[in-house]
């Protein structure tokens, strides 16, 4: 592409972002609320709205609130599940949760009583993660949690921290994810003790990025684990592929096939507001987005599914804009 062109690109994204975050922020003002139930969250500005995409050429699009930082929180399933595969292979990790989406809330504990000694649904909803958590390799969560952090290094060439006040705040109040822990070990779904596990699955949660971060995340899952700009590969080819999808099926919870019909992308949302979205290279021949890019999105006033309300809004007119759905 000519350097006119990038210009060009370059020049039309920001001009729909500068127009579209204003009028997002406005229309779905006090539509939704930062999650309450980890006490830490509540007081974040409902306000802010960023935006982040990342393109394989290395061009960066950040617009709106997108130096504000924010924790993973359920996006940090994605890494769990990956470090897991890398480590003990995708079939080992899959003895342990399958791979269905649920229809239920993310936090939900239903299925234990239905469902007696069933693996969890999969591993984007918190009881597939805190098994998955458990499957982690080390003999303590420091050593669990630094191997998660290795693999979110690797990717992003940098190192990544835990946001403490978050994390105790989520750790004092984690009345429900004791409760699916102890179900699961219950069930003999845990590969380790409940605490450790939970504090492990617990501090991953609370690790900080920005938009920028889960765009860069989102280009590496989009090109199967390769990072064009280092031109390294960072995740095994087949466990970037297979994560997308069960971000595409499950990443949104109980509004993940909606997600997949309007939004239609492979994305994973956590209750920080965050949203990571990847957008594979696509045969069609579009000017901007062929290539592929990586999404990330932050908005903290969720809806009742436990995603950013503008941060939906905002994905899906732009991928309606511009035509991107996979399929
Ligand atoms: O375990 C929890 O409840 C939180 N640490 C993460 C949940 C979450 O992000 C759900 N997402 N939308």
């Amino acid at each position: 592409m000519s350097t006119q062109q990038l210009f060009n690109i370059e020049q039309e994204l920001n001009t729909f972002f500068e127009k579209k975050i204003p009028y997002y922020k406005q229309r779905y003002s006090g539509v939704g609320a930062p999650a309450a139930y980890i006490p830490e969250l509540k007081n974040t500005n409902p306000d802010y709205l960023a935006c982040a995409l990342m393109f394989p050429d290395g061009q960066v699009i950040l617009k709106g609130d997108y130096a504000v930082p924010f924790t993973l929180q359920s996006i940090a399933k994605v890494f769990i599940f990956m470090t897991a595969c890398m480590h003990l292979g995708t079939s080992r990790v899959l003895e342990w949760v399958d791979v269905e989406p649920t229809g239920d809330p993310f936090n939900s504990i239903l299925r234990f009583e239905l469902n007696e000694n069933k693996k969890p649904f999969n591993p984007m909803i918190n009881a597939g993660a805190i098994t998955v958590a458990s499957l982690l390799p080390g003999t303590d969560s420091t050593e669990k949690i630094e191997k998660v952090k290795l693999l979110l290094s690797a990717i992003l060439d940098k190192d990544v921290s835990i946001n403490e006040k978050i994390f105790i705040s989520e750790w004092e109040t984690a009345y429900r994810n004791r409760a699916l822990a102890n179900f699961l070990m219950e069930n003999h779904l845990l590969a380790a003790d409940v605490e450790e596990t939970l504090l492990t699955y617990t501090k991953l949660c609370s690790i900080e990025i920005t938009a920028e971060d889960l765009a860069k995340i989102g280009l590496v899952l989009s090109i199967d684990g390769f990072d064009p700009i280092r031109r390294i590969e960072v995740i095994p080819s087949s466990i970037a592929r297979f994560t997308k999808i069960l971000m595409f099926t499950c990443g949104m919870y109980n509004y993940s096939g909606k997600f997949a019909a309007y939004v239609g992308i492979p994305g994973k949302s956590g209750v920080s507001g965050g949203i990571l979205g990847t957008v594979p290279p696509s045969f069609r021949n579009h000017p901007i987005l062929s290539d592929g890019c990586g999404i990330g999105i932050f908005s903290p006033a969720i809806d009742p599914c436990g995603n950013s309300v503008k941060g939906i809004k905002l994905l899906e007119d732009f991928l309606h804009s511009y035509s991107v759905q996979i399929f």
